[in-house]
C-alpha cells in the first residue's frame, strides 16, 4: 500500500489502495475506494455519505468488485500453481447471507457450512449441493439427516458423529454418503488463542492417533464413502510455514489410508490466510499463499509417489474481510482531561464484536472529509452499556463533529456473522455496491424485528396488572 500524494499522507487518503491489481487481503480500503470532488469517500462508485443518508447507519457497505477479485485470485492462483484439480470453497461463517452466497457461487467457488442454518442459506441461494461441505464438531442428528438428504459432502469430526452418520447412511436411500475426515494436525501457529485450531488441545477433529482405528472402521462401512481428509490450523495467519507443514502431514495421512484400501482423492487444507487490519499487518498475498500450499502438496505427493489429490482450500476472511466497511454516524463526545477523548458512534459491539472478543485492531476514516488532516487522537466508542465497547482505541482522526460519517475498515469477515442484538439494538443494514449502484442485501432490523421471536404466555397477558 503506497500513498499516492505525499501531501495527503496525514489524511484519510493514506488508506486508499493504489492499484486495483492488489491482493484484496492486503488493502485497508476496498479496491474501488476513491475520493470524489466533494472530498467524500466512494466505494464501488457510491458516495458513503449519500449511502448513509439513503440507508441509515450503521451500514455495512460491501464492495462486489473486491470480493470477486479475491475469488478470482484464489481460483486463478490454484490453476497457475497446482497441476491437479482444485476447488476453493468459501468459509461462509465469515458472512452468510443470500446475496453474498450468490456472488461467490457465480465465481465458481464452493461453500463450507457449519450448521443447518448456513446449509439452508447456501441452498436457498441456489448453490449446488455437490459444492457444499458440511463442517462442525457437534452436528445434531437432524443436521446430519439434512446434509445426507441434500447430498452435500460431510466433514466428519468425531466418533459420535461417525457412528450417527453411519446409522443414518445405512437407512438412507442414497447408495453411499460422501464424507471427509477432519483431523487435528498438531501444528502451532501464531494467532489469537481463540482462533487457533490446529494444535492438539483443540475441540475440533479426530486425534491423529485415532486415524488407523477410524480407517479400519470405514473399511467395514460401504455406505460411507470417505473421499478426503481435512485440517484447519487457525485464522488470521501471516506465516506460510504452518500451511506448508500441514500439506505434508495431510499427504502422509493420505498414504496411510492406502494401507486400508481407502482411496483418498481430496485434501482440504482449511483456510486461515490473514488480512491487513492495520498498517502493521503484513499477510502474504493470496497468490503467494496458494503457491506455497500447492507446491508443498505437490512435492509431498511426488515424494510418496502418490497421484495428486483434488486440492481444496476454504478461506473466509481473506475473501471477504477487506471488501466491506462499516459506516457509522458520529454522536456524542466526552473529554476526560489528561486521559482521553471519546467519540461515540451509533453502533459498536453488536455489529462488530471482534475488538471486545479478540482485542482486534481497526482503522477508520471520516468519509465526508477525507483530505482533512489528522489532528486528534480519540477513542471511538460504541453505544452499548459496556465500558469495553470500544471499536478503536487511540484512533488518529481529523476533528469530528456530530453527524460526521466515520467509516471503519476491513469489517467484512466475522462482523455481520457475529453480530448480536445486545441492548436490543437491531442489526445494521448491508448494501452491495457495484459501479455506482447500491443494492440492499440485508434489511436493517427495526423494533418489530426485535420482538419477532418474543412470546407472551396467555397467563401473563391476562394477569392482573395491579401491584396491590
Ligand atoms: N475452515 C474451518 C474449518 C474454520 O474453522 C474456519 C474458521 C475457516 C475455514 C475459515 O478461516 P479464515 O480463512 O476465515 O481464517 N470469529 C473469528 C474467526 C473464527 C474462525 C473460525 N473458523 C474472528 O473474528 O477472528
Amino acid at each position: 500500500m503506497l500513498i499516492t500524494d505525499i501531501s495527503q499522507e496525514n489524511s484519510g487518503y493514506r488508506y486508499l489502495p493504489t492499484t486495483t491489481l492488489s491482493s484484496p487481503n492486503q488493502v485497508l480500503l476496498p479496491l474501488t475506494a476513491k475520493v470524489n470532488s466533494s472530498d467524500c469517500l466512494e466505494i464501488g462508485g457510491c458516495d458513503l455519505s449519500k449511502l448513509v443518508e439513503q440507508f441509515g447507519s450503521p451500514l455495512y457497505v460491501l464492495d462486489e468488485e473486491t470480493l470477486r477479485t479475491a475469488c478470482r485470485q484464489y481460483r486463478e492462483s490454484f490453476k497457475k500453481y497446482y497441476s491437479g484439480q482444485s476447488q476453493v470453497i468459501y468459509a461462509s461463517k465469515a458472512w452468510s447471507c443470500l446475496a453474498v452466497c450468490r456472488v461467490i457461487d457465480s465465481e465458481g467457488l464452493g461453500f463450507d457450512v457449519v450448521s443447518g442454518g448456513e446449509l439452508y442459506t447456501t441452498l436457498q441461494a441456489g448453490v449446488d449441493s455437490g459444492r457444499i461441505y458440511f463442517h462442525g464438531n457437534n452436528k445434531s442428528a437432524e443436521e446430519l439427516e439434512y446434509a445426507v438428504d441434500c447430498d452435500c459432502t460431510i466433514i466428519v469430526d468425531n466418533w459420535l458423529e461417525l457412528k450417527t452418520l453411519s446409522a443414518i447412511a445405512a437407512q438412507s436411500e442414497a447408495k453411499s454418503v460422501r464424507i471427509m475426515l477432519r483431523l487435528t494436525p498438531g501444528i502451532e501457529c501464531h494467532t489469537h488463542e481463540y482462533i487457533r485450531t490446529g494444535h492438539l488441545d483443540s475441540k475440533f477433529g479426530f486425534d491423529p492417533n485415532e486415524l488407523e482405528e477410524v480407517f479400519n472402521y470405514l473399511t467395514q462401512r460401504s455406505h460411507l464413502n470417505c473421499i478426503g481428509l481435512h485440517a484447519h490450523i487457525g485464522s488470521q495467519i501471516f506465516e506460510r510455514q504452518p500451511h506448508q507443514d500441514l500439506a505434508i502431514v495431510l499427504v502422509e495421512w493420505m498414504r496411510k489410508a492406502q494401507e486400508y484400501n481407502l482411496t483418498i482423492t481430496e485434501l482440504n487444507v482449511g483456510g486461515g490466510l490473514g488480512i491487513r487490519y492495520t498498517e502493521a499487518d503484513d499477510p502474504p498475498t493470496i497468490e503467494e499463499w496458494v503457491k506455497a500450499v500447492a507446491k508443498a502438496i505437490e512435492s509431498a505427493c511426488n515424494q510418496y509417489q502418490l497421484p495428486l489429490p483434488k486440492l481444496i482450500a476454504e478461506p473466509g476472511r481473506s475473501l471477504i474481510g477487506s471488501a466491506c466497511v462499516t459506516a457509522y454516524m458520529v454522536g456524542s463526545r466526552k473529554e476526560v482531561p489528561e486521559v482521553r477523548t471519546y467519540i461515540s458512534v451509533d453502533g459498536g459491539m453488536s455489529d462488530n464484536p471482534r475488538p471486545i472478543t479478540y482485542q482486534s485492531l481497526y482503522r477508520a476514516v471520516v468519509a465526508n472529509r477525507m483530505s482533512a488532516p489528522l489532528t486528534e487522537k480519540v477513542t471511538v466508542a460504541g453505544k452499548h452499556c459496556e465500558s469495553g465497547d470500544v471499536i478503536i482505541k487511540d484512533a488518529l482522526l481529523p476533528s469530528t463533529e456530530p453527524g460526521d460519517v466515520l467509516v471503519v475498515l476491513s469489517t467484512g469477515a466475522y462482523n455481520y456473522s457475529m453480530a448480536s442484538n445486545y441492548n436490543r439494538i437491531g442489526r445494521p443494514a448491508a448494501v452491495l455496491v457495484h459501479q455506482g449502484e447500491a443494492n440492499l442485501i440485508l434489511q436493517r432490523e427495526g423494533y418489530q424485528d426485535l420482538l419477532r421471536q418474543d412470546c407472551l404466555p396467555e397467563r401473563l397477558i391476562n394477569s392482573d396488572d395491579s401491584h396491590s
